[in-house]
C-alpha cells in the first residue's frame, strides 16, 4: 500500500511518499546504554558529491553515508551523465560523461524531493563557465517542510559573479558565459520574517562557482558550518585556492581548471555526522541513559553538550585527536531547559526538534526557539499526542509534560521523525511511528543502532520481539537499490549491552 503522508507544503510542492511497511514499533522506558558510531554527514556528503562534477577526472569520496538522500543525489549525478559507483563507504564520481555538454537540467522529480539538490547549481555553473559558457535549469527544490526556504541569496551571489537568472513558477534557469570574481555579501537583509543567518548551501554553491571564476571572490557573511569547511577542503584538494574556511569571510582566487581527487586524499573523507551524534546524545538524555557516541568531532557538538548539561546530564569528551568521543550520562527525568538554535557554532536547528522531545520528557517547563527556521514546528503535534503540552508564541515553543505515554504518530519530516522516535523511547508503553522511512534520509541503520543501545524498536506493526520484521539483509555493495527503506530499516541482531567505556576523559 502506498500512502501519501506529507502533502505539498514546501516551496517545491514536494511530497513525502512512504509505504505502510515504514512503521516503527517502539516500546519505551528503557534507558539507552552502550556505544554508537555515527556515519558520514549527510549535509557534508551532498555538496561534496555535487562538487565532484567540477573535476577534470574522477573523484572518490569516502565515508559517504548510505541514505536515501545520498542515493537520490547519486541518481541526479547519473541523470546528468556522470558515472558513480559505490564500494562500501567509498563513492567514485566520474564526470567524463558530461564532456562537451553546456546545458544542464537535473531531473525535476528528484530535485523536487531533495533540498540538497540545490547544491548542484554552483558546480554545474562552474562546469559551464570552465567550458566556454552554458546554462543550468533547476526545478524548484524540495525537501523537509521547515517554513519558507528561498534561494534568493544563492541566486544574487551568482548574479554578482556574472550569471543571468531567469525565474519562473517551476524553477530557475541560470546562464553564464564566464564566471567573474566578486565581493558577495551573504549577510544581506533577508526577506521579511526570515532570520538574518548565513545560508549553508548558498555558501557551498558560491564557493564552487568562485573556485573557477576569473579573479578574486570574497564571500562575506559566509556560513561557518563544518559541512562548508569539508566542501572547501575538497575543493582545495581539487586545486582551488581558498582561505578563511570556518570564518564568516572566505576568499577565493579562481583557477582555470579543477582536478579529481583520488581515494587516498584525506580531503575526500566525509566528516562524521554531528546531527546524527546529537540525535543519539539527546536520545540518551531523554531516556536517562549512559551512552558514548563515537565518530563525530566533539568540538562540533559543544552547543548541544551545553543544552544537555542544562538538562542535568553529565557530558564529557574522551579519547584523543581524531578518536575523541562524547559520553552522556543522564538523570531521569531530565531537567527542563531553554534552547535557541543559531548558525554554527550555535545550537543546530537540525537538533532542535529532538531537543523538543527531550523537553517533553523533562518534568517542568522548557522553552525552545528556532533562530534559523522559525517555522520548524512540525514535530509539536506529535509530541502532544505523547501527552506533552506544546504551545508556540512569537516563535518560541513552550513544552511541558508530566510523563509521556505511548502514542500512534506519523513522521512529518526527517528531524521531526527523530524527535518522535525519541519521544517514543522515553514514553511508557508501546508507540507506533508511521512514515518512519523518512528517517532514512538522514540516519544510516537507525534501528540497528538503537537496538544495539538496548532500545526496544522494531520494524513493522508489532512489539519489539522481532515479529513482523522483514528478513535481515545487508545493503548490497555497489547497488543504489540497496538504499531502500525496508532493507536499511531491516532486522538487526540485539547485541549485549555494555557499559560505556570512556577512559581518558578530557
Ligand atoms: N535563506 C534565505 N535565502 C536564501 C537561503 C536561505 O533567506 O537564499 C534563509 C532560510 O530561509 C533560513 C536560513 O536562511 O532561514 C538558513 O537556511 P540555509 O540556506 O542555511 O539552509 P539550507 O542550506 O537550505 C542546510 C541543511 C539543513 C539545515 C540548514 C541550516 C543541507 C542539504 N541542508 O539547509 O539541513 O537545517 O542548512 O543549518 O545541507 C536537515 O538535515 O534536516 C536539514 C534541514
Amino acid at each position: 500500500m502506498d500512502a501519501t503522508i506529507h502533502p505539498a507544503h514546501g516551496p517545491a510542492g514536494s511530497r513525502e511518499k512512504t509505504t505502510a511497511a515504514d512503521v516503527l514499533t517502539i516500546t519505551g522506558g528503557t534507558p539507552l546504554r552502550g556505544r554508537v558510531r555515527v556515519g558520514g554527514s549527510k549535509n557534508a556528503a551532498l555538496p561534496m558529491l555535487a562538487a565532484a562534477l567540477t573535476g577534470d577526472g574522477p573523484t572518490t569520496l569516502r565515508r559517504v553515508p548510505e541514505l536515501t538522500d545520498t542515493a537520490a543525489m547519486v541518481g541526479l549525478l547519473r541523470g546528468l551523465g556522470a558515472s558513480a559507483s559505490r564500494d562500501g563507504g567509498a563513492v567514485t564520481v566520474d564526470p567524463a560523461g558530461l564532456a562537451g555538454r553546456t546545458a544542464f537540467e537535473p531531473d525535476a522529480d528528484r530535485v523536487g524531493a531533495l533540498r540538497g539538490a540545490v547544491c548542484l547549481l554552483g558546480p554545474l555553473l562552474a562546469r559551464a563557465s570552465m567550458h566556454g559558457g552554458g546554462s543550468v535549469r533547476l526545478a524548484r527544490v524540495g525537501g523537509c517542510d521547515l517554513g519558507p526556504r528561498p534561494i534568493d541569496r544563492h541566486l544574487a551571489g551568482l548574479e554578482a559573479m556574472g550569471a543571468t537568472v531567469t525565474r519562473d513558477a517551476a524553477g530557475v534557469t541560470v546562464t553564464v558565459t564566464r564566471l567573474r570574481g566578486a565581493t558577495v555579501d551573504l549577510s544581506a537583509p533577508p526577506a521579511p520574517g526570515l532570520p538574518a543567518v548565513p545560508t549553508v548551501t548558498g555558501t557551498a554553491n558560491l564557493l564552487c562557482a568562485a573556485a573557477v571564476a576569473e579573479g578574486e571572490t570574497t564571500l562575506r557573511g559566509a556560513a561557518r558550518e563544518p559541512e562548508v569547511v569539508a566542501l572547501g577542503r575538497l575543493l582545495i584538494a581539487m586545486g582551488a585556492k581558498i582561505s578563511g574556511l570556518g570564518t564568516s569571510e572566505i576568499r577565493v582566487t579562481g583557477v582555470p581548471r579543477l582536478r579529481g581527487v583520488g581515494p587516498d586524499d584525506p580531503a575526500g573523507a566525509v566528516p562524521g555526522d554531528r546531527i546524527e551524534a546529537a540525535t543519539w546524545m539527546i536520545a540518551a538524555a531523554a531516556t536517562g541513559g549512559r551512552v558514548v557516541v563515537d565518530g563525530a568531532d566533539p568540538a562540533e557538538l559543544s552547543a548541544v553538550e551545553d543544552v544537555l548539561r542544562a538538562a542535568g546530564a553529565i557530558v564529557s569528551v574522551c579519547g584523543i585527536g581524531t578518536h575523541r568521543s562524547v559520553r552522556v550520562i543522564a538523570p531521569a527525568p531530565p531537567n527542563p531547559f531553554d534552547a535557541v538554535s543559531a548558525a554554527y557554532p550555535g545550537l543546530p536547528t537540525d537538533a532542535l526538534p529532538q531537543l523538543g522531545a527531550l523537553a517533553a520528557a523533562a518534568g517542568g517547563v522548557s522553552r525552545l526557539s528556532d533562530g534559523v527556521f522559525p517555522g520548524r514546528t512540525a514535530h509539536l503535534p506529535g509530541l502532544r499526542r505523547f501527552g506533552a503540552t506544546a504551545t508556540v508564541r512569537d516563535g518560541e515553543a513552550t513544552v511541558r509534560a508530566d510523563g509521556l505515554s505511548a502514542a500512534d504518530v506519523t513522521a512529518p519530516d526527517l528531524r521531526a521523525a527523530a524527535a518522535l522516535l525519541i519521544a517514543g523511547l522515553a514514553a511508557d508503553g508501546t508507540s507506533r511511528l508511521h512514515a518512519a522511512g523518512v528517517l532514512l534520509r538522514g540516519y544510516e541503520r537507525p534501528v540497528e543502532k538503537l537496538r544495539a543501545l538496548g532500545a526496544e524498536v522494531s520494524v513493522g506493526d508489532a512489539p519489539a520481539s522481532g515479529v513482523g520484521e522483514p528478513p535481515a539483509r545487508r545493503p548490497g555493495r555497489g547497488g543504489w537499490r540497496a538504499v531502500r527503506a525496508g532493507r536499511i530499516l531491516g532486522r538487526s541482531r540485539p547485541v549485549p549491552v555494555e557499559p560505556p567505556a570512556c577512559p581518558a576523559a578530557a
